[in-house]
């Protein structure tokens, strides 16, 4: 099993690697492999919406986007933690997300998700809902904690001292390697259930 943490903070050893950090021993603990794609220390623009990716499978722009590609496409779940900024999750991640959520051809149905957002106070349950709209319209199950995945603190290792967040992130991830499990588990089990109804996309004028 693998799990891609896609982490937005451009600090080093930040308050959001320090979350990533306590998912990690959980995931070793039951042999999940881990990789982490750090974003937010790299120059990445938005989607220009040119069409480019709807017939070649990746992003118009050659960066990291494309690059981290097969990481995502092998993941059997994707952690996406974001520190707040101004209310929101980070920029250079949201970016990063638009664009390999969209550009990518294969299908994302069925890895478990699980979003947090860190802040020194204010913002986190926003920030915690924008990044779960990306899972939520790819068929991917989304592993809950027992609040809404946040972590608080303002300077670099602050966090440690947010019991409660860490303690959660620690759920989450074994959380996370339930379902991965479960998940495999009913592909084999239940190949019936994969087949679905072909997609219906309609917009407002058509
Ligand atoms: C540009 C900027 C905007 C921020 N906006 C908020 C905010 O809206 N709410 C908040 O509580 N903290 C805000 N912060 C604080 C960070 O969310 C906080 O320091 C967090 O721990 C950073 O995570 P990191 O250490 O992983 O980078 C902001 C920080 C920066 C640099």
């Amino acid at each position: 099993m693998k799990v891609l943490m896609i982490n937005g903070s451009p600090r080093q050893q930040g308050n959001c690697t320090i979350l990533l950090d306590e998912m990690r021993k959980v995931f070793a603990s039951y042999d999940v492999e881990v990789d982490e794609i750090r974003v937010g220390n790299k120059d990445i623009s938005g989607c220009l919406a040119c069409g480019y990716c709807h017939t070649h499978g990746e992003c118009v722009k050659k960066d990291i986007v494309n690059e981290s590609q097969i990481k995502f496409k092998q993941a059997d779940g994707i952690v996406i933690v974001s520190p707040v900024y101004y209310g929101s999750p980070n920029g250079t991640l949201i970016s990063f997300l638009d664009r390999i959520f969209y550009s990518s051809n294969y299908s994302k149905k069925y890895k478990v998700g699980a979003a947090f957002a860190v802040a020194r106070r204010g913002g986190t349950t926003a920030s915690f809902d924008m990044l779960n709209k990306y899972f939520t319209i790819a068929g991917m199950p989304v592993a809950s904690g027992d609040y809404w995945n946040n972590g608080f603190g303002r300077e670099k290792g602050e966090i440690r001292q947010d019991l409660e967040g860490l303690r959660n992130a620690r759920i989450v991830a074994q959380r996370m390697v339930f379902l991965m499990r479960a998940i495999k588990d009913a592909k084999e089990n239940y190949p019936e259930l994969l087949k679905e109804e072909e997609r219906i996309s309609t917009h407002f004028i058509r």
